[in-house]
């Protein structure tokens, strides 16, 4: 149990986006420069725009996996990794993003609910598998064998997130939630801070600047995730 504002609190949700890697050097989606700035995403990042140009989105996601190994977890995702670690109650970490940051920060559970740039579904035989390299429609399945049916293990704009009954239960039951570096602008995930208040959590934002849901939040704190989070972890294990 720790404290937060005079509140006891035993379990704890936290939601990371885009932003908290973003000092590892991973761009994020729709700050200048994001990837959204340089791609439309209804070309890129829907089950329509791999039907239509499949050589275009397996580049994108090969590009994106291999840019993997020239970034490191910062000091934001280390935090997150203590308060796990540390924490006397439960944490549980729920991520938009697809890079593995978090792992290589020490994270020992991550719910990624948009899917992993280092795994492939197979659509013949629907299975999920770590992919570490490139792949493209030419690739055969390594579980079943099947040719060119390996898609990014990703969800797209239209298609339903992972784990989102483990992660309505978890929200139901925290005591706080916290959101890290995400605009707010795409759902379910912008609604988890309507979820956890309505379970009776105590809501914060951390963020660069407010989201488009800050004013849903009971507390904001706005500057960059490698000082915010450390910050707020250090308070809550200290507390
Ligand atoms: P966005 O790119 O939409 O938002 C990133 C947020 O992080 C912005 O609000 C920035 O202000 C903030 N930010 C940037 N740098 C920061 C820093 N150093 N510290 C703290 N905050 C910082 O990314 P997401 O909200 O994660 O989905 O995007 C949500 C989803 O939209 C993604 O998972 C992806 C995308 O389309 C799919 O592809 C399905």
């Amino acid at each position: 149990m720790a404290q937060f504002n005079g509140r006891f609190i035993g379990s704890i949700v936290v939601l990371t986006g885009a932003g908290i890697s973003a000092e590892s050097g991973v761009p994020t989606f729709r700050d200048a420069d994001g990837l959204w700035e340089q791609h439309d995403p209804m070309e890129i990042a829907t089950p329509g725009a791999f039907r239509r140009n499949p050589d275009l989105v397996y580049r994108f996601y090969n590009a994106r996996r291999s840019m993997l190994a020239a970034v490191a977890p910062n000091q934001a995702h280390q935090a997150l990794a203590r308060l796990q670690r540390e924490f006397a109650g439960e944490v549980f970490l729920v991520t938009q993003n697809v890079d593995d940051l978090h792992e290589r920060g020490g994270s020992s559970q991550v719910c990624h609910m948009h899917g992993q740039l280092q795994a492939s579904l197979c659509t013949a035989c629907r299975r999920s598998m770590h992919a570490h390299g490139d792949f493209d429609r030419h690739s055969s399945c390594p579980a079943c064998g099947a040719v060119g049916c390996l898609r990014p293990d990703v969800v797209w704009f239209g298609e339903i997130p992972y784990y989102m009954d483990e992660i309505e239960a978890r929200l139901a039951e925290c005591d706080l939630f916290i959101a890290i570096g995400t605009s707010g602008l795409v759902y379910p995930a912008a609604g988890f801070v309507q979820r956890a208040r309505g379970a009776g959590a105590t809501t914060v934002e951390l963020n660069r600047e407010p989201s488009e849901v800050a004013g849903l939040f009971h507390h904001r704190r706005q500057g960059l995730a490698t000082t915010t989070v450390s910050a707020l972890v250090a308070e809550l294990l200290a507390g």
